[in-house]
């Protein structure tokens, strides 16, 4: 794998940043908190920062949930990375991030069916619940990783089934080999029954 001075990022060589990414509910905060214990490096979590630290621009009551300020919130990663060098950062909006600060993001994918398990869990109106699960289905995170950071860069986890541990090997596993030519994307609306489908899709 190249290394983050090989990539002339205009990072410093000390830097080494690994996003983990997903919608909602599909254990992104869970693996990125392990995965930075297992390599040592400082766990951010954007939605969590963001609120802690009122980087958000108004409340969208409609939608149910804070319009974050990119701007001021990269900024204040930029600031954290800079300090502490490697970090493995959570978000389900990863395209915020300079194109070339992740050495690496990884997608968390997850069941639609289990994600609705999860997300009703939460208390969550349908509404809210519908609209993230299609996200999922369309896989929209994964759109725009590979949109702003490229295929080499975006790997894609199916953590259905599967514990913290496991996923969090794997994700070890392909920031020491690269990610291989054998990559998988997933795609709920060719493997799911239409019968499950239509429940998420109008
Ligand atoms: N591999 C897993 N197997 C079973 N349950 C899991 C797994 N990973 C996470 N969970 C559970 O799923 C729920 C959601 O996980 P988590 O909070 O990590 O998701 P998230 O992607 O960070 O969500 P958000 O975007 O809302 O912050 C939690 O209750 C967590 O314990
Ligand atoms: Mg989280």
């Amino acid at each position: 794998m190249e290394t983050v001075q090989e990539r002339n990022t205009g990072f410093a060589a000390s830097i080494d940043v690994v996003v983990i990414a997903g919608v909602p509910g599909t254990g992104k905060t869970t693996v990125a908190r392990r995965l930075a214990e297992a390599l040592g490096y400082l766990h951010i979590d954007l939605t969590e920062l963001a609120l802690r630290e009122k980087l958000y621009l108004e409340y969208d009551e409609e939608r149910m949930s804070y319009v974050i300020d990119e701007e001021r919130l990269v900024e204040r990663v930029l600031s954290i990375v800079e300090r502490h060098g490697k970090a493995v950062i959570d978000t389900h909006y990863p395209e915020i991030l300079p194109p070339m600060l992740p050495r690496m993001v990884f997608v968390l994918r997850l069941h639609p069916m289990l994600l609705e398990e999860r997300l009703r869990r939460r208390g969550w109106p349908w509404r809210k619940i519908k609209e993230n699960i299609e996200a999922e289905i369309l896989g929209v995170v994964t759109y725009n990783a590979l949109e702003r950071f490229g295929e080499d860069r975006v790997y894609e986890i199916d953590t259905t089934g599967r514990g913290v541990d496991e996923i969090v090997g794997e994700i070890m596993d392909v920031m020491r080999r690269g990610p291989g030519r054998q990559r998988i994307f997933v795609d709920w609306l060719s493997r799911l029954d239409m019968d499950v489908l239509s429940r998420y899709l109008d």
